[in-house]
């Protein structure tokens, strides 16, 4: 919520004249396309990741087995770590001139502990310089929730629809029944109030797309919006606009922020980045 309103500020408090400056923007760069491909659907497993995983625990353990001088196990760690670090530009041809293969050579002859950790730490620069461009797409690009492929099946006409759809159509709804309600007509609000009820319905059954169990949709979608509603339909009924705004908005923030903090963030975010 901050940086929004930081930027809104910032915005404000420049002269009227100002240009859009480079330090109003920041550049993100994608990765290579074939960086896809070692994720799923299109792998079996997030590859990639988990080649990085090993990484990680390969440095630590060079570093522990130099340091225990151990030189047996020392060698076989070096191994797995260059073998891992190849893999690199063999799934993503477009980084293999980032590597710096050169480097095992050298490690392999360190004569000290102090000479091995310095080879260690220009790789680990490698890694690093890696990770500033492109850990962070990567993560949003392959491994959020893509909701543009799940649907809604609408249980009253039968069809399926889109998250995007959905959505819009909730938000009409809930709408209506502000509008109604403010302005005193009753049965326009108890009718918007009662597709609202069913739409959310529907959105439920779509959660098990991705949730094995039920503990997601109930804390977004259970009692509390449930409470929520009841208190809404209690307001319509008696005319008491105050109640029904105020529980409208209670729902509003429990079911629709509760779920966008989570999910929409994410979700917008991977629709941007995938934009070739
Ligand atoms: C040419 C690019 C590149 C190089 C070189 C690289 N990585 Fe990565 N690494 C990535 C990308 C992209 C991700 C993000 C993967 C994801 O989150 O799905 C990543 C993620 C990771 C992660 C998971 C990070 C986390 O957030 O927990 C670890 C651990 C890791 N890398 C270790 C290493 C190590 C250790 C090296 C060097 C020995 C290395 N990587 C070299 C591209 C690279
Ligand atoms: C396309 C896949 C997908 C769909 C559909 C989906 N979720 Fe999720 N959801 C995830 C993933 C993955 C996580 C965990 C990681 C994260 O935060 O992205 C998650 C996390 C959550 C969390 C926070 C962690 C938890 O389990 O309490 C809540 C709450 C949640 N989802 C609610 C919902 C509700 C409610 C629906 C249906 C209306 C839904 N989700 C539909 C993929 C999905
Ligand atoms: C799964 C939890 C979840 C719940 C509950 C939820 N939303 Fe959403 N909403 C999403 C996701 C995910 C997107 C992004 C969909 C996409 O990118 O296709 C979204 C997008 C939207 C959008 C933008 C739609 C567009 O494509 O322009 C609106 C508006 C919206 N939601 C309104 C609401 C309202 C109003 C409610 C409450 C009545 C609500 N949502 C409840 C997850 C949720």
């Amino acid at each position: 919520m901050n940086r929004p309103i930081l930027f809104l500020l910032a915005l404000l408090l420049l002269p009227a004249a100002a240009q859009p400056d480079d330090s109003r923007s920041i550049t993100l760069n994608l990765p290579p396309e074939s960086l896809g491909q070692w994720y799923r659907p299109v792998a079996k497993r997030d590859v990639w990741l988990h080649t990085m995983f090993a990484l990680r625990r390969e440095m630590q353990a060079v570093a522990e087995y130099s340091a225990l001088g151990d030189s047996r196990r020392l060698g076989q760690w070096l191994e797995r770590l260059e073998a891992d670090y190849r893999k690199i530009g063999e799934m993503v041809p477009e980084w293999q001139d980032e590597l710096e293969l050169e480097l095992f050579e050298r490690m392999r002859k360190a004569g000290s502990p102090e000479a091995l950790a310095r080879l260690q730490r220009k790789l680990r620069r490698s890694c690093q310089g890696c990770h500033r461009e492109y850990k962070l797409v990567a993560a949003l690009r392959y491994r959020t929730p893509d909701f543009t492929t799940v649907k809604v099946e609408s249980s009253e006409s039968m069809e399926e629809e889109t998250y995007s759809a959905v959505m819009k159509r909730l938000t009409l709804l809930v709408n209506r029944v502000k509008i109604a309600s403010v302005d005193g007509r009753r049965k326009a609000a108890l009718d918007a109030l009662d597709a609202l009820q069913v739409r959310l319905a529907d959105l439920g059954e779509s959660c098990q797309a991705c949730h094995k169990e039920s503990a997601a949709r109930e804390r977004i979608l259970g009692k509390a919006a449930g409470d929520s509603l009841t208190h809404v339909r209690a307001g319509i009924e008696s005319d008491d606009v105050r109640s029904t705004g105020r529980y409208l908005g209670e729902f509003a923030v429990r079911v629709c922020a509760d779920c966008h903090a989570i999910h929409r963030l994410q979700s917008d975010l991977r629709r941007l980045l995938s934009k070739r």
